[in-house]
């Protein structure tokens, strides 16, 4: 699936860095979920070109509170903060809960919000799931409204998830396969 003859990366290109750091942010905190399988294949194919490292602690943030944020954030949101701040680009794959995103995924997007953290940085989103439209659109508003580098070729919806995701997190339907060859390929401009 890996493109010959690639152009450099559009999204999370540094002339200076043989590998490009990408924080893997999934929306399910369940390690076994379709999301984090994706990006489990996601780190695996391209390991050659990607430092993929998948976020593990959405699970422990503590709720939001913006009390708490202006007097302090807590520590395992500075840990959060100094990871996106030190990745190249940030990559969400998420699933959809109740026609939105999951509320851990919201949770730690709020404790980002008081920050520049994601004003310009590159970041890609997959939503995986039955549907995924509202999440999807969601997703995008957010991440377009705290002025993050989010191009529609660096934008994935993958319906019916279950059923076009593989054991391993490869995307099996083949239509939506070559659709995305290009996005799974962070080495590749379209
Ligand atoms: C509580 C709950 C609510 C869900 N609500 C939606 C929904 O509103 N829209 C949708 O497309 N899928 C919905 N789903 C389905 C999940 O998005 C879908 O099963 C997804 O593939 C699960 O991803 P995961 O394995 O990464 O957790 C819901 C699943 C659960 C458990």
């Amino acid at each position: 699936m890996v493109q010959q003859g690639c152009k450099p990366p559009q999204l999370f290109h540094k002339m200076h860095q043989p590998k490009i750091k990408i924080l893997a942010i999934p929306g399910s905190v369940n390690d076994g979920s379709t999301s984090h399988q994706v990006l489990k294949y996601i780190a695996a194919t391209f390991n050659h070109q990607i430092d993929l490292e998948i976020y593990a602690g959405l699970g422990t943030l503590p709720h939001f509170n913006p009390v708490t944020d202006s007097k302090g954030a807590p520590a395992e949101v500075m840990q959060l903060r100094t990871r996106i701040a030190a990745a190249d680009g940030v990559l969400f794959c998420t699933p959809e809960y109740v026609f939105s995103l999951p509320g851990s995924l919201k949770n730690a997007i709020e404790w980002m919000v008081s920050t520049t953290l994601f004003s310009g940085k590159p970041v890609a989103m997959i939503v995986a799931a039955a549907s995924g439209q509202k999440a999807f659109e969601s997703l995008d508003l957010i991440m377009t409204t705290i002025e993050s580098v989010l191009p529609d070729t660096s934008k994935l919806l993958i319906q019916a998830a279950k059923g076009r995701v593989g054991q391993e997190g490869e995307i099996s339907d083949e239509d939506l396969r070559k659709k995305s060859a290009v996005w799974y390929n962070p080495c590749c401009t379209p």
